[in-house]
């Protein structure tokens, strides 16, 4: 990485503006899942420790630009009081004048945090005036948000031209995990791209071609890929305008000496329903009233013998419709194969994290991401906005992005 970060920084006394992702979410009022706040604790600590005033910025859901309830901060804030066993002082209208009394208030080692950005319609427009107010507040920004550091935000990109912007704790580890896997991984290489849509990950497989040893194919995209091999596939979830795309994938695959695998079995039904009644084909015998929601046995074989003696995997996206337990199989025996990688294991955000908890394996992961969107333009090979924003270090270049060394964490 070759972005400041707050260890380059004496923060003692000063103003720090944190842009964290605290887009968890919630229900009821309650959160269900706090992985992302807790994620962004070890910056917080550490600033407070520093002697730091911390000034905390986030977006919850997508309110249009306006004041909506229930996306309002709040029972973030509640949470984060208990997770800190602090209190956390509560910003209701960040661009009204009481704000800049509430942090220049705040004593050293004390946090604070603003309501929800996205109820400013300048946020997403990325809006110079609003960046200069949310950068009003504090002397240097730290952007910790690596769930929204692919958007150029007005508080994720505007505000580091304002002030100076480093990167926190947990944009360095995101950035250092996946940048080695993708620049210096230890190989065996294996990528796992799985999904419902083959649309959502055209440029990653493109791009992950050019990195990987091995690349393999689950979820509903599969089903796109085996019509562009002319097999028939039912009624099954498919992307037909993308065959062609995806069959010249294969062959990119095959022309570059990359092994690709698709699946040989699925487990088809003639309904999207728990209690279906199951069958397991081949590829080749789908009937036309099926379809396939799973990868089935032998296929899982495979994929696991696959996998085994890998020394990198990273996996985005399941195998099957696995919210559903009849169709859970092929994901479970992908995630207990990953699991006992001796090695790197990276699962890049979204549903394949959701089905690695569901599994019980999320510990035995070396590292799980937590950017969804963020992870694929990550893998695409494209330029996150949120990090290109922030101060080079002394004597780096733009340049150096993809020369991301260290932060290989193995398996035991
Ligand atoms: C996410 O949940 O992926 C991030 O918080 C970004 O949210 P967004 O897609 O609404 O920008």
């Amino acid at each position: 990485m070759n972005k400041k970060t707050v260890r380059d920084l004496a923060v003692k006394g000063l103003r720090i503006l944190v842009r964290v992702d605290f887009n968890v979410p919630i229900a009821n009022g309650a959160i269900t899942d706090d992985t992302r706040i807790r994620a962004a604790l070890p910056t917080i600590r550490y600033l407070r420790e520093q002697g730091a005033r911390v000034l905390l910025a986030s977006h919850l859901g997508r309110p249009k630009g306006k004041p909506v309830a229930e996306f309002s901060l709040r029972p973030v804030r509640d949470h984060l009081e208990t997770l800190l066993g602090e209190r956390v002082a509560w910003i209701e209208q960040p661009l009204e004048a009481e704000a800049e009394q509430v942090v220049n208030s705040l004593g050293e080692g004390q946090v604070a945090l603003l309501e929800n950005v996205r109820f400013y319609p300048g946020e997403e427009k990325n809006d110079t005036e609003l960046a200069r107010a949310f950068a009003r507040l504090a002397d240097v920004y730290v952007n910790d948000a690596f769930g929204a550091a692919h958007r150029a935000h007005a508080s994720t990109e505007g505000v580091a031209h304002v002030i100076p912007g480093v990167a926190g704790f947990l944009m360095e580890r995101e950035l250092k995990v996946l940048g080695a896997a993708l620049s210096a991984p230890k190989r065996p290489f294996t990528a796992i791209i799985g999904g419902a849509k083959v649309s959502d990950k055209i440029k990653v497989i493109e791009h992950l071609l050019t990195k990987v040893d091995r690349l393999i194919i689950g979820g509903g995209m599969a089903n796109t890929f085996l019509l562009g091999l002319g097999k028939k596939i039912g009624r099954s979830l498919v992307e037909a305008d993308l065959a062609e795309v995806a069959k010249g994938l294969v062959e990119s695959a095959k022309a570059s000496g990359k092994e690709l695998l698709l699946p040989v079995d699925v487990m088809t039904a003639p309904e999207f329903k728990n209690d279906a009644s199951v069958r397991i084909v081949g590829v080749n015998d789908i009937a036309d009233g099926e379809m396939a929601l799973d990868i089935g046995p032998e296929t899982s074989r495979l994929y696991a013998a696959a996998i085994a003696d890998s020394r990198t995997v990273l996996w985005n996206g399941p195998m099957g419709v696995f919210e559903m337990p009849a169709f859970a199989a092929g994901t479970n025996a992908v995630a207990r194969a990953v699991a006992a990688v001796r090695g790197t294991t990276i699962i890049g955000g979204g549903d394949s994290v959701a089905a690695v908890e569901q599994a019980g394996l999320a510990k035995r992961m070396s590292h799980i991401s937590t950017g969804g969107g963020a992870s694929l333009e990550f893998l695409e090979g494209r330029k996150l906005p949120g990090v290109e924003a922030l101060q080079p270090l002394d004597g780096g270049t733009d340049d150096d992005e993809d020369k991301v060394t260290g932060g290989q964490l193995e398996n035991a």
